[in-house]
């Protein structure tokens, strides 16, 4: 059977939840959801409840998911509304970077002032990135304060031709960007909409056929440097209620809707498996660890089911879809912590990539 070995796969885009929402997911459930999807690590964004903006509510998020990853990890910070900029010197070594948030999504972190912005990429001065959720003509904006500011900034869950066409030119310009893509807005449109209802909305929306294939185009032409899944579950009853909640769950259906993708022959391997390990480490400087890899079986095709699924919410926009790479092994640091059935590792096992607990 065709197996390949990908080293070091990291998802730097996931909400993992747990705290006040364990409802919906815990840092247990879905960094095992994580390891069955392939992943080495995860990144866990700061839009939680309580939301990850003081030194105290850091402190005990990293102390909680420390005791119940089973995969290793990162944490980011968030950029408050009431800025919390003067946080930033004591916190930055104990995250994988900031995330601002610059249109509205999950949680109350929105930032809209953009001298708010300006005074968030000014504090911040740490080496480690800046992440920002902006959409549309946000994008604008953003790029302005990287052009004055010069702190590496990565594009979350990029989805249109426009802000394909303005991160191109700022690229060609030698702003210090990159750029990430998911997989909803690679896989799925607007058009299934009708199909999907709640189950299909998400932040940044589903878009035309036509930024899909921008967004197709761009992977293709090295615009794109990463795809993260913006894994984020809500349980079925908050998805179906009379205003849904916005997010889909993403880690187990990455690799294998990336895999079929090669196997259409919409980009090559080596792409696609630099796109989900060794790019986003570069990215976050990261060093890849000896022993860290996952083997994944590139001849076996399925449809996507949730009662393989391992993600607490127990459903994913992209059922019934044919994929293709079945994960196999995952080791970690010397570990195998995935039989292709079962997740080994004990909850802790998980180490946080940036710094340490305390
Ligand atoms: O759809 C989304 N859901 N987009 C985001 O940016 C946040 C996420 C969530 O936390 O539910
Ligand atoms: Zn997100």
């Amino acid at each position: 059977m065709p197996q390949i070995k990908i080293h070091g796969m990291i998802d730097p885009h996931t909400h993992l939840r747990d705290l006040d929402w364990s409802h919906k997911a815990t840092f247990a459930s879905e960094t095992k959801a994580a390891i069955a999807g392939g992943y080495w690590a995860v990144f866990d964004m700061p839009n939680t409840a309580p939301s990850t903006i003081d030194d105290a509510r850091l402190t005990d998020k990293l102390a909680r998911i420390d005791r119940a990853a089973h995969c290793d990890w990162g944490l980011y910070f968030g950029a408050s509304q009431t800025d919390n900029s003067a946080e930033y010197e004591r916190i930055a070594s104990r995250v994988c970077g900031l995330k601002i948030y610059n249109n509205s999504t999950t949680g109350d972190l929105l930032i809209e002032s953009s001298a708010l912005r300006e005074r968030h990429y000014r504090a911040w001065t740490s080496n480690r990135l800046i992440a920002v959720h902006a959409e549309g003509e946000t994008v604008a904006n953003i790029l302005d304060l990287v052009r004055k500011y010069r702190q590496p900034t990565h594009f979350l869950h990029i989805s249109s031709e426009f802000e394909i066409k303005l991160l191109t030119e700022a690229k060609q310009d030698g702003l210090p960007i990159t750029v990430g893509v998911c997989p909803h807005h690679l896989f799925l449109s607007e058009d299934d909409l009708p199909t999907l209802g709640p189950y299909g909305m998400m932040k940044p929306e589903l878009k035309r056929k036509s930024d899909q294939r921008a967004l197709w185009r761009a992977i293709r032409l090295g615009v794109v440097d990463i795809i993260e899944s913006d894994h984020a579950p809500h349980t079925k009853a908050e998805k179906e209620a009379d205003e849904p909640a916005f997010g889909v769950p993403g880690l187990e259906t990455t690799l294998p809707l990336m895999m079929q993708a090669v196997k259409d022959g919409r980009l090559p391997l080596q792409k696609a498996c630099d796109m989900v390990s060794r790019n986003v480490q570069r990215i976050w400087r990261i060093t890849p660890l000896p022993k860290t890899y996952t083997v994944v079986d590139t001849d076996h095709t399925y449809l996507v089911e949730r009662e393989k699924l391992v993600t607490m919410c127990g459903w994913s926009p992209f059922e019934g879809m044919r994929v293709t790479g079945k994960v196999v092994e995952v080791w970690i640091r010397g570990h195998k912590v995935y039989d292709g059935e079962r997740v080994l590792s004990e909850s802790g096992f998980g180490r946080n990539l940036f710094g340490f607990v305390a």
